[in-house]
């Protein structure tokens, strides 16, 4: 494969060990991976952007080719910026794709040298998604199985406080 640098893109609100496998898989295929905390305008995050960054930031210390960013803007404007040649995006289920392939062809058109390559998620991360993980353990259920050992108490301590 072309040796490159490709962005993962995401709310990450909380990482998950689905993006995480994602992120490393797409490690090992291209030369630098920036992973970027972007806004999304559909969604209310429960976790600021820089407690985002430093779940990403603990998780993926061990792996030098991977960069964390915050970017509030377009994330085609900025795969430009940072001379980014595709996107890549981990894709779950049939639901995923319409929705992501929505935001390929709008990325492309905004930025025409921008590819999107999907990686399929792995099959014990097909259910998986933040916002699922965020009800889990706002109501006191476990989730040890879905997000990183490192900043699992952390996860834990901040969203206990959404229980009411
Ligand atoms: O993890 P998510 O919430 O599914 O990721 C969506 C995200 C953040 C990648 C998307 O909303 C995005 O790219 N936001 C940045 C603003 C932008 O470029 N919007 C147009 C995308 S078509």
């Amino acid at each position: 494969m072309d040796t490159s640098t490709v962005i993962c893109p995401g709310s990450f609100d909380p990482v998950t060990l689905g993006h995480i496998d994602i992120i490393k898989r797409a490690s090992k295929m291209f030369d630098k991976v920036i992973v970027a905390v972007l806004v999304n305008m559909s969604k209310t995050p429960s976790f600021t952007t820089q407690e985002r960054i430093a779940f990403l930031e603990t998780t993926l210390a061990d792996i030098p080719n991977v960069e964390i960013v915050g970017f509030s803007g377009l994330l085609a404007d900025y795969a430009k910026e940072r001379g980014a040649k595709a996107v890549v995006k981990g894709l779950r289920a049939m639901s995923d794709f319409e929705y992501e392939f929505q935001m390929a062809l709008t990325n492309k058109k905004l930025n025409p040298e921008l590819d999107t390559v999907f990686l399929t998620s792995d099959s014990q991360y097909m259910y998986l998604s933040s916002s699922m993980v965020k009800q889990i353990a706002s109501l006191g259920g476990d989730i040890s199985f879905f997000v990183p050992a490192s900043i699992h108490a952390q996860v834990c301590e901040r969203l206990k406080n959404n229980r009411n």
